[in-house]
Parts: C-alpha cells; structure tokens; sequence
C-alpha cells in the first residue's frame, strides 16, 4: 500500500491493519512519532494526517486517507525555512525535560496554532491532550502563548520572517529527500522502505482555511 509521509511518496508491504505508528518508525525509519502508551491515551504518537492531529499508534495504515506529516515534516509543511515559530518557542521557554512526549505536544500545538493564532486558555487546554510524565505543562502553555506573540508580531510587521519560524506561509515546496530523519534513514531490523517520488506540493497538508502565516 501508499502513503504520503513529509511529502514522498512511500510503498508499504505490509498488513494494512497495521498503526501508522509502527509502519512510520519500523519500516520508514522516521523516528520523531514516540511509542508512549500504545493505546491513544497519552500523544507521544501525534502527527499530522491531512493536517489534524492523529494518534498514530491507533490509527490503521489502511485508515491513512491523506497524506501525513511528522515532527520531521512541520517546518516544510507549514512553509518553514528552518525552525517553526512554535520549535522556536519551545527552544526559548526551554520545554522538554527528558522531551520523550515533546516531538507530539509540538504537532499538537502547532496544528491549534496554525487554525487558531490567538487560542484562549480554554482552547490550549482543549487541543493539548497530550500527557508529560515530567510535568512542563506551565512550559508548554508559555510557550504557546510566545509562539502566538511570535506570530502576531511577524503578521502586524507583514513580514513573512520577522520572527524565527514565522516565514511559514502554506508550503509550496515539498520535503527535501535529505530532510531530518530521511525516509531512509535505519530503521528495525530488515530494510526499509525505500521512497517511491516526491508527491505534488498540493499533497503536503494544510488545513481548510489555514490563515497565510504558519503556526
Ligand atoms: S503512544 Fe499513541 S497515544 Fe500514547
Ligand atoms: S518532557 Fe518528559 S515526558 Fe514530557
């Protein structure tokens, strides 16, 4: 079977009931999405499939109908140079502890960013589900809320790049083959599968409506 991951195009034999989880890590070798509870329940898992978050560890390969992004994605996906404004913030409230949870609190916060650039303290708590066993809870929402300063900063100046991670409009470029965590990368025992072609720009998510500046 095919799925799109971070814009390439990927061939899968394998059971089509098998989690997205487990094909991402021990097949495509991208290793962002961690293996937390296993059972939906704490988001270490999160990517993005047709840009929502999902909790890969119990959705069915044979359930991936659009194309997926992972933490090794985002910045492409949402038109990044480098980091997003969201990574940025990460990296100047100093979140992570042993980080394990952090690469899904990130695709979490950046999908509630991206449709929301301005989200109360209700919404942070809706959309942030994801569980830390280190507890950066005051982090994570300190630092939504500095990406979201980040943001409206880089959107009243009308410059793309005036903050780190904020040149993000919707992306037009797809996933270099060498990005972080290349589709080849080693994986479990037995060969990866190998990446088939990059996929149209247009396959790289972005959500209905999502406003011009990433998230
Ligand atoms: S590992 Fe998927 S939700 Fe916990
Ligand atoms: S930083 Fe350790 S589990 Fe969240």
């Amino acid at each position: 079977m095919k799925i799109v991951v971070n814009g390439v195009a990927r061939t899968l034999e394998v059971d089509p009931q098998m989690p997205l989880l487990w094909a991402l890590r021990d097949h495509l070798g991208v290793l962002g999405p961690k293996y937390g509870c296993g059972v939906g329940a704490c988001g270490a898992c999160t990517v993005w499939i047709g840009g929502a978050p999902a909790r890969s560890c119990v959705t069915a390969l044979e359930d991936v109908d659009a194309p997926v992004t992972t933490i090794e994605g985002l910045p492409a996906a949402l038109g990044a140079q480098d980091l997003t404004a969201v990574q940025q913030a990460w990296i100047d409230e100093q979140v992570p502890q042993c980080g394990y949870c952090q690469s899904g609190q990130i695709m979490a916060a950046a999908a509630l960013l991206r449709d929301d650039p301005a989200p109360s303290d209700a919404a942070i708590d809706e959309a942030m589900s994801n569980l830390c066993r280190c507890g950066t809870y005051p982090r994570i929402r300190a630092a939504i809320r500095r990406a979201a300063a980040m943001l409206a900063r880089a959107s009243a100046a009308g410059e793309g790049a005036a903050a780190p991670g904020a040149d993000q409009a919707a992306s037009e470029t797809p996933v270099a083959p060498d990005a972080p965590a290349a589709p080849d990368a080693p994986a479990a025992p037995g060969a990866p599968a190998a990446p088939d072609a990059q996929v149209a720009p247009d396959a790289v998510p972005s959500a209905p409506g999502a406003p011009a500046e990433e998230r």
